[in-house]
């Protein structure tokens, strides 16, 4: 059984509008349906769950009822960081094996191709990333913002969702993580990085287009790009994104 989890317990702070940012609307539906739609049509997925913000729990359940998704067994409450939010739904999946998909609501225009390529990496690893490589040269800094390192481009990728795990796995490292007092984590693979040294993660391509909306600019950014993918839509096959229809194309062009 392969299991996704929609991450949705977040306020969009950073956003700043009155509502959690995954109830906006873009391209006519609220973001979080766009995202749950992607898991529905996936034939790898058996069950979702979605963890939402308090206070909308019934704002989702009313989204899932109206679109008929009919993967989605559970609408429930998140918790006050993600990583908490997480360990909820580690609780609601239920105690027997199978696999995790966690997936932040805010990241509508994930591909078919992403979620298989993760449940098929599942066969031969316990824990799987979804990442793109990085176009900015990546700097570090101290307090005083001036550069301690320059970490070498090539091997540096920018982490996206989803993050997929055999359940052992992922409890095992929340178990122990839940003894350390100075936890702090912002996704799951490094609570397993962290907690289970050792375990290979493997890193499968994300997309360009798998954004996050996070900024103000993100919303104009993914209203453009479901305007591209509809404008696509009768050409794209295999669940493949408007970018990964592009690639192809210009691959046949320089082929050819
Ligand atoms: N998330 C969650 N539970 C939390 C915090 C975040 O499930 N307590 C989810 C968000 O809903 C989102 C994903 O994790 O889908 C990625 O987080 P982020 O973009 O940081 O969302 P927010 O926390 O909502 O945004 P902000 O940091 O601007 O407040």
């Amino acid at each position: 059984r392969t299991v996704a989890v929609v991450l949705a317990g977040g306020t969009g702070t950073r956003l700043g509008l009155g509502i959690p940012k995954q109830l906006l609307k873009i391209a006519g539906k609220p973001i979080i349906e766009h995202t749950l739609a992607v898991f529905e049509a996936a034939p790898e997925i058996d069950e979702i769950i979605v963890l939402m913000a308090t206070g909308h729990v019934e704002d989702a359940r009313q989204i899932v009822e109206k679109a008929g998704l009919r993967k989605v067994t559970k609408v429930i409450e998140g918790g006050d960081t993600r990583n908490a939010t997480t360990r909820i739904a580690l609780d609601a999946v239920g105690p027997e094996d199978c696999n995790i998909l966690f997936h932040d609501a805010v990241r509508p225009l994930l591909s078919g191709r992403i979620v298989r390529e993760c449940v098929n990496a599942l066969w031969s690893y316990a824990a799987v990333d979804v990442a793109i490589p990085s176009a900015d040269t990546i700097i570090q800094v101290d307090d005083n913002d001036c550069i301690t390192d320059i970490p070498v481009r090539s091997r540096l990728r920018r982490g996206q969702t989803p993050q997929a795990f055999r359940s052992p796995t992922i409890r095992a490292a929340y178990r122990i993580a839940e003894d350390d007092p100075d936890f702090a984590a912002t996704d799951d693979c490094g609570v397993v990085l962290r907690y289970l040294p050792g375990t290979p993660i493997k890193v499968i391509d994300g997309s360009d287009e798998n954004i996050k909306v996070t900024h103000p600019v993100d919303v104009h950014l993914a209203d453009k790009l479901f305007q591209l993918a509809a404008a696509q839509a009768p050409r794209l096959t295999d669940h493949r994104s408007y970018s990964e229809e592009l690639t192809g194309r210009t691959i046949v062009v320089f082929g050819g």
